[in-house]
């Protein structure tokens, strides 16, 4: 495992979602006041792009069918209706340092 620098704390504000590309992987950042969050970057229903979600009350959702999701360990609040379970995001660990956003990525 190793900790890669995805960007400038100060470039993301409250509720803000950003796609980073570690290596050849996709991570989705979410910040959400002053905390850093790293999941997966695609909807595990229907491959959506994160990153065009949105954050509410706290949660993630996929704009695509509502899924919500837990960004502080990727776990899945409620799936689409009627869709049944859906799997839960990876999670990644994040930090902040000297104002860089860095996540952690094997
Ligand atoms: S693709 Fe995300 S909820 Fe369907």
């Amino acid at each position: 495992m190793a900790w890669f620098k995805v960007g400038k704390e100060t470039s993301m504000k409250d509720g803000d979602l950003m796609k980073a590309k570690v290596n050849e992987l996709e991570v989705l950042i979410i910040r959400i006041k002053n905390n850093f969050y790293a999941t997966s970057c695609y909807c595990t229903h229907e491959d959506y792009d994160l990153s065009e979600g949105f954050v509410d009350d706290g949660k993630l959702i996929c704009p695509n069918h509502f899924a919500t999701f837990e960004p502080s360990n990727g776990s899945v609040v409620s799936p689409p209706e009627g869709s049944g379970d859906i799997s839960p995001l990876k999670s990644y660990k994040t930090k902040v340092e000297n104002g860089e956003i860095l996540v952690e990525v094997a």
